[in-house]
């Protein structure tokens, strides 16, 4: 039987207080829309139904930008305006098949683990609708599960339309469901809307089954944080450290040590050999990859780079879309930015931009320098305040190094440039592409000095 999955996103999230659509916002750096699209995908669904509305242009956009073997599983329709849950998969129905199983999805539930769908999925067997509920510590806010006597579902009464004695309850339903096409065909566009909000809900679908004497299968989830909806901002952050504390969870039990696992983000994905270390407030993002034996120090922000084994990075280097070989040693304080390549034993110390570069094996630039659209040889020794000077005010242009250069502290590379083999270059030297030399030459720039004898500095005259 093919199953079809309806995500509603048509809402606009009044309580978030925010002028993009509640399903935009972002868990570990990515919309929770986009969380549930690829629980629903992990699925083989044959078809995905998004339901759009509040500013759907920019949902739909989002939906865009997805891959292309996501984007043809999926379909948008339109709910212009926003009348209910109930009123949302309905507007889905048109697309479904009569014989298909649907299950709906909230947007705003980013976090529900694929096994758990699956299950549902398969609990539904040849019955009519299975809902998924959970047990809540705190149930404030969500619809509770009413059970008569003998334990079966009765009605499904939401916060706001519930007596002080349902309040109590605190089975919830978390809004997930499974139920045949053919039934939501049947019985949605039957659905009232005289509640307390005056709109359409998915939940009474439940009620009118039982009331017809039907099964309604419940579906009881084993855990209810992990099944929390997202209405309010300290629900999106409640939400997000719950993924990032499952995210460090699972790198733990793989073998790597974090410092502190309330103190660490993963936004991406993270993939590290064996006994790294993570200190406090690391930030990953894209997809960063470390080998085995790297240590990361406090507040360092990685971003889709990769790092060699037995490399150190001192606290707040900040990285971006570089591959750093083995046994480097950077930062306190390094910044890369995209298109570095870092050879083994390379380090970069304090202040030290590096842009598009290649730096050789074993070559060193240990303070205060940029280093952009450079090509370095090996064991070079780039000195404090070494500046590569690629940049015209048009166009960018290329330095190139030799091996076993030393370049003294202050000096500028005004690219493009190059410097051969061997080359000494003085402390404080302007090397541009006049400079003609060959390789083990010293290139020294010394200005005159000049020695005013018992010079007088300017006074501030006292009022
Ligand atoms: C809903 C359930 C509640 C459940 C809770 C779980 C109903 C009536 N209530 O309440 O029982 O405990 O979720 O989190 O279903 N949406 C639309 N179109 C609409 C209204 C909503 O697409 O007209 C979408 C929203 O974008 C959101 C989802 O449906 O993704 C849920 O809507 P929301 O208003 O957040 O419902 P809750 O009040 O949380
Ligand atoms: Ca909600």
């Amino acid at each position: 039987m093919a199953l079809e999955v309806i995500i509603l996103a048509a809402g606009k999230g009044k309580r978030m207080h925010s002028d993009l659509p509640k399903v935009l916002h972002k868990v570990a750096n990515k919309p929770m829309l986009e969380h549930v699209i690829d629980s629903a995908k992990a699925l083989n669904p044959s078809a995905i139904h998004v339901v759009v509305g509040h500013m759907a242009q920019k949902v739909e956009q989002m939906v865009q930008s997805l891959d292309e073997a996501t984007k043809a599983l999926i379909t948008i329709s339109l709910q212009e305006e926003q009348l209910g849950t109930g009123h949302a998969v309905n507007c889905a129905l048109d697309k479904v098949k009569d014989d298909s199983e649907v299950l709906v999805l909230y947007g705003d539930t980013p976090l529900t683990p694929v096994e758990l769908l699956d299950d549902l999925v398969k609990s539904l067997q040849d019955k009519e609708l299975c809902v998924l509920t959970a047990n809540a510590q705190n149930p404030f806010g969500y619809g509770r599960i009413v059970r008569n006597a003998k334990g079966n579902l009765d009605c499904i009464v939401e916060e706001k339309d519930a007596t002080d004695e349902q309040r109590k309850i605190t089975e919830i339903n978390t809004g997930m469901l499974v139920a045949r096409a053919s039934v939501l065909k049947e019985y949605l566009p039957k659905l009232k809307n005289n509640n307390s909000q005056g709109e359409y809900y998915l939940t009474d679908l439940s009620g009118m089954l039982a009331k017809e004497g039907k099964d309604v299968l419940i579906k009881v989830a084993p855990d209810f944080e992990i099944l929390s909806g997202v209405n309010s901002k300290p629900q999106l952050a409640f939400v997000e450290r719950l993924y990032q504390r499952r995210a460090a969870q699972k790198l733990m039990e793989a073998g790597v040590t974090l410092a502190d696992p309330n103190r660490f983000d993963l936004r991406g994905t993270l993939t590290c050999g064996k006994d790294c270390f993570i200190d406090i407030n690391c930030v990953f993002e894209g997809n960063v990859v470390l080998g085995d034996n790297v240590v990361i120090k406090a507040g360092c922000v990685i971003k889709d780079t990769s790092i060699g084994d037995d490399s150190v990075i001192s606290p707040y280097s900040v990285f971006e879309d570089s591959i750093i070989k083995r046994k480097a040693t950077i930062g306190p304080f390094a910044r890369l930015r995209p298109g570095n390549v870092l050879e083994d034993e390379v380090h970069v110390g304090n202040f030290v931009e590096c842009k598009k570069s290649h730096l050789g094996f074993g070559t060193k630039a240990g303070h205060l320098s940029y280093l952009g659209d450079a090509q370095i040889g090996r064991d070079v020794n780039i000195g404090a305040g070494t500046i590569t000077c690629n940049y015209d005010g048009a166009n960018k242009f290329k330095t190139v190094i030799g091996d076993d250069v030393f370049i003294g502290s202050d000096s500028q590379l005004v690219a493009p440039v190059e410097v051969k083999d061997g080359v000494t270059v003085a402390a404080g030297t302007t090397v541009t592409k006049r400079t003609v030399h060959s390789a083990k030459d010293l290139i020294l720039t010394r200005a005159q000095t000049v020695i005013v004898e018992k010079y007088e500095r300017p006074h501030k005259i006292k009022k």
